[in-house]
């Protein structure tokens, strides 16, 4: 026969676990204390249970007094373990917002910014310039073939840019190109004129390195091929463009030679009180024509090259080709 349990006993037994449980959380120093405090006082194997445990020895008109007292207290403890619970997250919050402060005032880190290297940032001004009067971009292989980088530009088989002393064989038929002139062949090749492009690329010599020479540089290549176009537009697109390039600068056409133009020309610009030549151009030779079997009679057009190394070197008064190969930051760092 199991000891008899009072009402009073287990009512005092109730409001103890109920004084006990203010302390007890108010003194709860941590998230995870709080917890363990709640499992002991209202978990299936905490303080409550064992009390309400023994209510089965309580006479029947007695128990519902003491489950309706146990679901009070149950309801105020929990109510109290919440806001217990609130207070400690927050002040959490609080000292990792302290602890963690961000300065927006701060200075930032110093971040050194990238920037296109100068002869990119020349040519595609050049290109720009181009696109503006309506020209597009195309683009060839810097290895070619004997056929498009002299035979298809009217270029004689005994021309000095054909000598293994001027032109980096790869092969018996590989060359590097020695300048942009055989996209000219390439585009006409694959489009029908009327034709409006402008070709930037890396072209390559076996010259010895000096201030002014580099074994690889770069041109950027005008083709305008249509129906009526005589010299007068060759003259005004190149006045454009180094005007829209250079500014308002003194310019002269000087007669040259070259095997793809006829009449060809070489441009100078008056820069600093010398003559620097900047282009060659032309009118686009009839043989040139006739060899990808367009008719000279209907179609004519002009051509140009420009050296961007020239450009680059005039706009920024730099003395010496070497310098923008070399990679050095203390230079490259100015533009
Ligand atoms: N291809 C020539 C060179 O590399 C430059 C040149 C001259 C290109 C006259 C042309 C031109 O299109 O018409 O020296």
């Amino acid at each position: 026969m199991s000891a008899t349990v009072s009402l009073q006993q287990l009512t005092d037994q109730l409001a103890d676990l109920e004084s006990a449980s203010v302390e007890a959380i108010d003194a709860a120093a941590t998230e995870a204390d709080l917890e363990a405090l709640r499992v002991s006082l209202l978990g299936k194997k905490g303080r409550l249970s064992a009390i309400l445990g023994s209510m089965g020895r309580l006479g029947p008109d007695e128990r519902p007094l003491v489950g309706q007292r146990a679901n009070g207290l149950k309801e105020r403890v929990q109510t109290q373990l919440e806001d217990r619970m609130d207070r400690l997250q927050s002040s959490a919050m609080a000292e990792r917002l302290d602890r963690e402060r961000l300065d927006v005032t701060a200075p930032p880190s110093f971040i050194p910014p990238g920037h296109r290297h100068p002869l990119i940032a020349t040519t595609e001004e050049i290109v720009d310039i181009f696109a503006g009067l309506g020209y597009r971009v195309s683009e060839g292989p810097e290895i070619e073939s004997d056929h498009y980088n002299f035979t298809a530009l009217n270029i004689p088989p005994n021309h000095p840019a054909r000598d293994m002393q001027d032109t980096f064989y790869l092969g018996a038929d590989r060359l590097l190109r020695t300048h942009t002139s055989p996209v000219q062949i390439r585009h006409l090749e694959a489009h029908a004129p009327p034709v409006r492009i402008v070709v930037p690329g890396r072209v390559y010599r076996r010259d010895a390195v000096d201030a002014t020479h580099s074994p690889v540089f770069h041109q950027v290549e005008v083709l305008a091929l249509d129906e009526g176009l005589d010299f007068s537009h060759l003259r005004g697109t190149v006045m454009a463009f180094l005007k829209a390039f250079f500014g308002d600068l003194p310019v002269r056409f000087r007669a040259s030679y070259f095997p793809f133009t006829e009449p060809s020309a070489e441009v100078d610009v008056q820069w600093r009180g010398r003559w620097l030549e900047v282009m060659g151009c032309g009118m686009v030779d009839p043989a040139v024509l006739e060899g990808l079997g367009l008719d000279p009679q209907r179609w004519s057009g002009f051509a140009a090259g420009l050296g961007v190394e020239r450009f680059c070197m005039v706009r920024h008064g730099i003395d010496d080709i070497r310098r923008l190969f070399t990679s050095d930051l203390r230079f490259l760092d100015q533009f």
